[in-house]
């Protein structure tokens, strides 16, 4: 397999603010407490290894605070590996989090070009694709009015139709289309199987295995910042493609 992303031996650590928190008085009246709570941190993800093929569609899902956005920002480059080595291969375009790379006092046309061009489009490039991008994200009557008057639903369409415009060769996607509506559902698997036949590698992190099975040619379940299971779709997320009935909620 041409590997164009690759983890080796990875994991991510951060510092545990509460100890910066603490202050002089902590400094002061308990320093072996003050040293001790310095060196604690909060695991994110804990000696992870895989790769993603060129043009392969790559699923991640695990539960809140898995360590699913934490591998997609060490993808981006926008998080560093605290051991262990990432490679990537190619120009990353990255839907990480609603907004991001948006200024909110911009308008929706002035945050296309922006948002254009932090993605590596020329000036000239985002100008040709303006019209054909505020069709796809259908906000026309909000397009110059800022966007921090814009609802969850629209960011992310403004955020997937300026990427999906883009040319993207590595796509990151956290949790971005499940703020669409139907309509707009729809619009993005249109695209989404386009980049597919275009040779598009994308990965998808999603809390509707149904989705990942959908789209992805493989699936990795993070659990407790580990990968606990790697490969098939349908194998990997077997048990989550059932819902249970939540228990006990309605009982009457
Ligand atoms: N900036 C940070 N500082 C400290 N701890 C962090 C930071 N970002 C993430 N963490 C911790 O790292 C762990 C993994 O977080 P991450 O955001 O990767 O989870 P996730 O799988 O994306 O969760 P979710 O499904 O809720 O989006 C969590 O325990 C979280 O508390
Ligand atoms: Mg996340």
């Amino acid at each position: 397999m041409d590997a164009i992303i690759q983890f080796d031996n990875v994991s991510k650590w951060y510092p545990s603010y509460h100890s910066v928190t603490g202050g002089i008085k902590s400094v002061l009246f308990d320093f072996p407490e003050f040293l001790r709570s310095l060196r604690r941190r909060h695991l994110a993800i804990e000696n992870v290894s895989f790769s993603v093929g060129r043009g392969e569609f790559f699923g991640v899902f695990g539960r809140n605070g898995a360590g699913k956005s934490t591998t997609l920002g060490l993808i981006a480059g926008v998080l560093v590996p605290s051991s262990g080595r990432v490679t990537v291969r190619g120009r990353v375009t990255p839907l990480l989090q609603l907004g991001a790379g948006f200024h909110p006092d911009l308008t929706g046309r002035a945050n296309i070009l922006l948002n254009g061009m932090l993605l590596g489009m020329t000036r000239r490039q985002v100008r040709a694709a303006e019209d054909e991008i505020i069709a796809f994200a259908d906000i026309a009557e909000f397009i110059d009015e800022p966007i921090r008057t814009y609802s969850s639903g629209m960011l992310s369409r403004l955020g997937f139709a300026v990427a999906a415009h883009s040319d993207p060769e590595i796509l990151l996607m956290d949790e971005i289309l499940a703020v669409g509506d139907v309509g707009f559902k729809v619009k993005c698997h249109q695209r989404i199987m386009e980049m597919r036949q275009n040779g598009v590698t994308v990965v998808l992190v999603s809390h509707n295995p149904a989705e990942l099975v959908q789209y992805c040619d493989r699936v990795i379940l993070v659990d407790q910042h580990r990968i606990a299971r790697i490969g098939d779709p349908a194998e990997v997320l077997r048990e989550h493609l059932t819902p249970k009935e939540p228990s006990g909620v309605c009982a009457q």
